[in-house]
């Protein structure tokens, strides 16, 4: 979605603000623009500047005239939603008499309201856009200093935000402010930066600052304070971001996805590392803030997240009923939180995401902590706003994912939910035995996702052969159908091929209709006591000329092509079912020449409703 950068220092601004975009594509956006303090001349207020274009980073940098120099700037990718994308419609956005200039992310939900009322009061608007009614606001507003002057303009403004704010009247400072979208303050040597994301600072600074919803910064070159909405000082200690500059390259290969399913062995000895207690064939999750007697007392798990997320967090809430047997379950958390839900005072809430910043996720957990639930977070990005709402959690630790479609935090979340399951089920019935079954049964991930890897010429063979569908249909039966479900999303994302997912049981109930040799058929068979049922399956759309590709641990007689994976143990397979089917839908989309890391629609992070 929407990115921010935004730099005060000594440096030339243009390009470090234009390489900070770059880094933020992998969101998704359509849009993009710049704005930079010009020199200001002694006692003389500063202009600004700005450029913006529809399309690409490539193409604003193109429009950026060689002379653009300056060492205040802030930046913007914008993804549409109010108007469509254009250059009027990119950010920044200014005033009329060009002092003020706003980047938003977020959706001011009672913009047209306030542009009715500024309208009357003769304010000319240039774009469609929620954003620009901010920067009305902020430039009539009297206050005498701009934090203010944004202070007062935030009191009009119902909705969800991460701003930064640049005013040639106050040209030694950028102004920002953050509420539901993330805003993280870079801090460096004598210059400042600030982004909505830490992928467009690590490479200048690993120190930074995440504001926190309410809270408002000022940052100047040597210097930042932070403050809430209402004016009183908060205080923000910089902490180290983990991820180095280098994880967000591509690494030699030729797409984010491809380097992400490549990089999953290694992604789940990291998630399974300094975790693992063998003395008591149990896992150590240090920031649950959940003790023994209070994991006791959990009568119910419900797991909340969204697209991937959500599907990473059904197989979890498998694992938990199996390992631990609590009754577990997960759903969309764009649901239930309009749902009016009945939150239970015995149940863990439990809500998974890559980013730790979808809107959907962070709204349910907050309406969970208003009415006094206890919530977990299992979440990638360290120190993100639903890591830090959440009452404790795990982080999957998957390193950075860029492409935007999920690939490893996927299998790292699965796996991170078997470790909770694990950690569960030995506080109550799980037996030293099974514990050490399910210990052994991890251990043996890594070199099981190395070896379907190794794999790929042949998977990209049968991708080849299955990419003329229009349309296909997947199936799994309980453990295999959060398996076929996320394996189905992965086609339809990247290579737009229409993809459904159904129970392997449901199929008789109506999608068998559907099956006819233009159709065909994902399997997921494990070898597990549904097997026979599963075949029994495959033997129905047989016998309506269907078409099968079938993930199985040994060859299917029924399929016409089966992709062979390890056997680990039984509550463990999903984990590795899915990973061929990443290659399966990589290699389906590269045939017909998708845009692989950014396919279209689609934001990495949706910071909005
Ligand atoms: C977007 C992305 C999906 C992702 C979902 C949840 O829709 O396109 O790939 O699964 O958000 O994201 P999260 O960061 O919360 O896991």
């Amino acid at each position: 979605m929407c990115g921010i950068v935004g730099y005060i220092g000594k440096r030339d601004v243009a390009p470090l603000l234009l390489e900070g975009l770059q880094r933020l594509e992998y969101r998704g956006y359509d849009s993009a623009g710049i704005v930079i303090t010009g020199k200001a001349a002694a006692g003389r207020p500063g202009t600004l500047k700005m450029v913006k274009a529809k399309g690409r980073v490539r193409e604003l940098e193109a429009k950026v005239p060689k002379r653009f120099a300056g060492t205040t700037g802030i930046a913007h990718t914008r993804w549409a939603t109010h108007g469509a994308p254009s250059d009027e419609n990119a950010h920044p956005h200014m005033d009329a008499e060009n002092k003020v200039a706003v980047v938003h992310n977020g959706i001011i939900d009672n913009a047209s309201e306030l542009r009715t009322r500024l309208t009357a009061d003769g304010v000319v608007f240039l774009s469609e856009t929620d954003t620009e009614v901010l920067t009305h606001l902020i430039a009539r507003a009297q206050a005498d200093t701009l934090e203010e002057k944004v202070r007062e303009a935030l009191r009009h403004v119902e909705g969800t935000y991460g701003i930064a704010v640049l005013h040639a009247d106050f040209n030694d400072r950028i102004v920002v402010a953050r509420n539901g979208s993330p805003v993280v303050l870079g801090i460096g040597e004598k210059e400042m930066f600030v982004a909505s994301d830490v992928a467009a600072l690590v490479a200048h600074t690993r120190q930074v600052v995440t504001l926190d919803d309410g809270e408002m910064a000022t940052l100047k070159a040597d210097d930042f304070r932070t403050y809430t909405t209402e004016g009183s000082t908060t205080t923000a200690t910089p902490t180290t971001v983990e991820w180095e500059a280098e994880s967000y390259d591509m690494g030699g290969h030729d797409t984010y996805m491809h380097k992400e399913i490549s990089e999953q062995a290694d992604a789940v000895d990291r998630v399974l590392r300094g975790r693992i207690d063998d003395r008591f064939s149990t896992v150590h999750l240090g920031g649950l803030n959940l003790d023994a007697r209070e994991a006791r007392g959990v009568r119910r798990i419900k797991i909340l997240g969204c697209g991937t997320s959500y599907h990473a967090g059904q197989i979890g809430a498998q694992l938990i009923e199996e390992l631990a047997r609590i009754p577990a379950d997960a759903e969309p958390a764009s649901e239930f939180r309009y749902r009016n839900p009945v939150v239970d005072p015995d149940t863990l809430y439990v809500a998974v995401s890559q980013s730790g910043e979808t809107y959907d996720v962070l709204a349910a957990v907050q309406e969970l902590k208003r009415k006094g639930a206890r919530v977990l977070g299992v979440v990638n990005v360290v120190g993100s706003a639903i890591a830090r709402e959440a009452d404790g959690g795990t982080y999957v630790h998957a390193g950075p994912e860029v492409c935007v479609v999920s690939t490893k935090c996927f299998t790292n979340t699965v796996v991170a939910f078997a470790l909770l399951a694990l950690h569960l089920g030995r506080i109550r019935d799980l037996s030293v035995a099974d514990g050490k079954r399910i210990i052994d049964g991890l251990r043996r991930l890594p070199e099981q996702i190395s070896e379907i890897l190794a794999g790929e010429d042949e998977i990209k063979r049968l991708a080849a052969e299955y990419a003329d569908a229009k349309s296909m249909m997947f199936i799994g039966r309980v453990r295999g159908y959060p398996v076929a479900r996320e394996a189905s999303l992965k086609l339809k994302e990247v290579s737009y091929i229409h993809a459904e997912a159904y129970p392997a049981s449901e199929l008789k109930h109506g999608p068998l209709a559907l099956i006819e040799p233009a159709m065909p058929t994902v399997a997921i068979v494990p070898d597990d006591d549904l097997l026979e049922k599963n075949r029994a399956a495959m033997e129905e759309i047989k016998a309506r000329s269907g078409r099968i590709l079938a993930v199985a641990h040994q060859v299917q007689e029924k399929a016409d092509h089966t992709i062979v994976v390890p056997k680990n143990e039984n509550e463990l397979d999903p984990i590795l079912m899915g990973i061929p089917l990443q290659l399966f839908a990589y290699h389906t989309a590269l045939a017909m020449g998708r845009d692989i890391d950014k396919p279209r629609n689609l934001a990495k992070s949706v910071t909005v409703e």
